[in-house]
């Protein structure tokens, strides 16, 4: 069998977004019976959180959509540009995070911004929901996410990315 592709979503903390990002791809593979060809992780701009399960929000709106989740926040390195063949960002401050910790020279990542796969909306970014009120900011992350998973998988497939 081919190597399997790799995907790293990364947002600021790593407890919010890319955490239900990540639950979303793996369910995204899942449904489509190429999990066993994906290698997928999430992973933080800062450090702040490094160890922690995801905020309680995040972890509520998975558990509300069925999207088992176990893994720990963990920080980016520069290893995972050379490592993974896609790394997402979920805005634009992540994007130039993403671009200013990239190893000089080529590395092998395409760094890529989630919303530009939106099947309805493309470019629009996945809004921080952190210091938001409640859980609507998160739903809105997952609303995202689907439409984002499901695009960026139908381009990969048709050999487009
Ligand atoms: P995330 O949200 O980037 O979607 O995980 C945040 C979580 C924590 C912080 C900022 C954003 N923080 O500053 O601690």
């Amino acid at each position: 069998m081919s190597e399997k592709k790799r995907a790293l979503f990364i947002c600021l903390g790593n407890i919010c977004r890319s955490p239900i990002a990540e639950a979303v791809f793996l369910k995204t593979i899942a449904d489509d019976g190429v999990a066993e060809q994906w290698e997928v992780d999430s992973a933080a701009i800062g450090d702040w959180h490094v160890g922690n399960r995801p905020d309680h929000r995040a972890l509520s709106t998975m558990e509300k959509h069925s999207l088992p989740y176990d893994n720990r926040a963990r920080q980016i390195t520069k290893a995972d540009f050379d490592h993974y063949d896609y790394i997402f960002g979920m805005d634009k401050e992540n994007m130039s995070h993403l671009k200013r910790m990239a190893p000089s020279g080529v590395s092998k990542a395409k760094q890529l911004l989630l919303g530009d796969f939106d099947t309805d909306a493309p470019g629009k970014i996945i809004r921080d929901p952190y210091y938001e009120q409640g859980a609507n900011g998160f739903e809105q992350c997952y609303v995202q996410c689907v439409r984002c998973c499901n695009g960026f998988l139908a381009k990969v497939q048709r050999g487009e990315i």
